[in-house]
């Protein structure tokens, strides 16, 4: 029997790493959860007040890595101490950067899958900012593809579980999308 709630949720999120710099060139990464890809190459992110998101908002470019499990204490420590407080948060949890060559922002080497996005729209809304932007390049590992493309069986990317408060990695395939379902036709 299913129970009734006031509240609902969706859950897991994407855990998305979001590089940038700023005014002086020193490199930020940040966790973010609350985002995701909304259509064919735009994603949309929402992010509260953070050293991010003036960087943002000065350079309208930035970068998007995939968090890892073999990643996951870099990714949740760049989730807890702001690059404002901290100025080498990325060195403090053995993170090193090389500059994109499509944006104006830097590629995490730790991090094997990484998009690069420019800001098509900066959205005010509940006292947070929801950043629209388009992906206009990728940067994978060869480590992690297939026949040419990511795959998700190398990558080990983790979700974060609203719930549990913890991150979850992706496990194993449980059938082919729009292939599966074909047995009920
Ligand atoms: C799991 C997790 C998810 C997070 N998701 C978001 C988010 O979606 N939006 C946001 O504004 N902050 C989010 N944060 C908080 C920022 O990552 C955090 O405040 C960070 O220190 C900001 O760094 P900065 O000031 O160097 O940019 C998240 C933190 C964690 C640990």
């Amino acid at each position: 029997m299913k129970q009734s709630f006031e509240k609902g949720f969706i859950t897991p999120h994407p855990v998305l790493i979001l590089g940038t710099y700023d005014e002086n060139g020193t490199p930020d990464a940040m966790n973010a959860a609350w985002g995701g890809q909304i259509a064919g190459n735009q994603i949309a992110v929402s992010l509260s007040s953070h050293k991010t998101t003036d960087n943002i908002r000065r350079n309208k470019e930035f970068t998007v890595a995939f968090a890892t499990a073999e990643q996951i204490a870099a990714c949740d420590y760049v989730g807890i101490v702001s690059g404002n407080k901290v100025p080498d948060k990325l060195a403090k949890c053995g993170l090193t950067v090389t500059k994109s060559d499509k944006v104006n922002a830097p590629v995490i080497d730790q991090l094997p899958v990484t998009i690069e996005c420019k800001v098509t729209a900066l959205q005010e809304e509940f006292g947070e900012t929801r950043v629209v932007a388009e992906i206009v390049g990728m940067k994978a590992e060869e480590s992690v593809l297939t026949d040419g493309k990511v795959d998700l069986g190398k990558l080990h990317p983790v979700v974060f579980d609203t719930v549990g408060l913890c991150y979850r990695v992706v496990g194993d395939s449980v059938g082919g999308a729009w292939s599966v379902g074909k047995q009920f036709d």
